[in-house]
């Protein structure tokens, strides 16, 4: 049985010491953080990681991230790092900001996918950052959502998927930011970024004065070669219909070329501006084309809504992916397996 405690009014001090106990005897508890929700173990539970892999589906070699509370729980797991990667962390912890660092022996293999690193991220979510206090150790928890689909970041998708399934479910609204966090690894001395998200590139060079956008961000991954991040090898984010990313970098009128795109039983999804300029059977408005923040929040919510209409074929209109918009564009790349038209370039891939 899966219980739900709903944190939206009011959060109990007692309950999160109870989740507490019970995430550090093994319990499965899927929590807020300010990026989508995740679905956490105590990482030193082997047992307790298995049934993360097991409930997603996920490929024993995709590692987890860790989560901590507070700054002195990094030590524990990770060997001393360098200076640029403590200027990141005293920059970015607590944030939506993922670092990977070389972990101690006490991080099993099976948290990190076999890696000798491992991916430590400090929520600012405040009911996150109580629940891995209470529990008194680091937290392994990848997106709550089934491998392969959109993260979860509202109760009702985390609950489609994992009723029945986990221990307990903590209810705390829309996530904030609705993407992922932005996953770092400093490469000889250079900041590359493996998956983009809220923390931007020009936010990074701000801080250390440098950074790389690795190819993976916006390519599919190379199979035969070794990759930087195991999660670039997987289907992601993809709604059950074949999906058509239409974009454009310069222009922001490319209304027609996707108008020749549309079939009976399509589905667009596309800024509120544009949400009265078709004549297909659905449009889903991810919100306007002039907040990415907003689009960020509402992109994953809007695939699965699309989704849910069963269409033949899904239209995704594509953002700029300048800031914030790489983060967005990455996750459109992946979820429409780089089906896409870039109307600059009158570039095509297979449609
Ligand atoms: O915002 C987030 O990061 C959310 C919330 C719940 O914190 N978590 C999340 O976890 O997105 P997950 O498992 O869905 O994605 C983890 C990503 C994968 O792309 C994985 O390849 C990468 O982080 N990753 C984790 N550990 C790594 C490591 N040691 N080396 C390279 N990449 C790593
Ligand atoms: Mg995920």
């Amino acid at each position: 049985m899966t219980k739900v405690y709903n944190f939206m009014n009011e959060m109990d001090q007692e309950v999160i010491n109870f989740l507490g106990r019970e995430i550090k005897n093994g319990k499965i508890v899927i929590f807020p953080t300010e990026t989508v929700y995740g679905i956490g173990a105590n990482i030193f539970d082997p047992f307790a990681v298995d049934k993360i892999f097991d409930f997603k589906g996920r490929a024993n070699d995709n590692p987890l991230i860790v989560h901590i509370s507070d700054k002195t729980m990094l030590n524990d797991i990770v060997f001393p790092y360098s200076d640029v990667e403590r200027k990141l962390i005293d920059a970015f912890m607590p944030g939506p900001f993922t670092i990977i660092l070389n972990k101690r022996d006490c991080v099993n293999k099976y948290v990190t996918g076999g890696l000798n690193t491992v991916g430590v991220r400090m929520p600012s979510n405040i009911v996150a950052r109580k629940l891995i206090k209470a529990a008194g150790v680091p937290i392994a928890a990848p997106s709550a959502n089934l491998s392969g689909k959109p993260s979860g970041t509202n109760i009702d998708d985390v609950y489609d998927e994992f009723n029945g399934k986990v221990d307990y479910i903590i209810d705390y609204g829309d996530s904030d930011i609705g993407l992922e966090s932005t996953v770092v690894k400093v490469i000889d001395g250079i900041p590359v970024i493996l998956r983009p998200g809220k923390i931007t590139p020009e936010d990074i060079i701000e801080v250390v004065g440098a950074v790389k956008v690795h190819d993976t961000v916006l390519k599919p991954a190379d199979l035969n070669e070794k990759v930087e991040s195991p999660g670039v090898k997987y289907k992601h984010y993809a709604p059950e219909a074949k999906t058509l990313l239409i974009y454009s970098d310069y222009c922001s009128y490319f209304k027609e070329t996707i108008k020749n795109y549309i079939i009976p039983n399509t589905c667009i999804i596309g800024p509120e501006e544009w949400k009265n300029d078709f004549d297909c059977k659905y449009y889903v408005s991810y919100g306007s084309e002039n907040n990415l923040s907003e689009i960020s929040k509402k992109i994953y919510k809007s695939i699965r809504l699309a989704d849910s209409y069963k269409p033949d074929f899904i239209i995704i209109v594509g953002v700029s992916d300048k800031g914030e918009g790489l983060a967005i564009m990455n996750r459109l790349l992946r979820a429409s397996s780089y089906n896409f038209i870039n109307v600059d370039k009158f570039r095509q891939n297979k449609v």
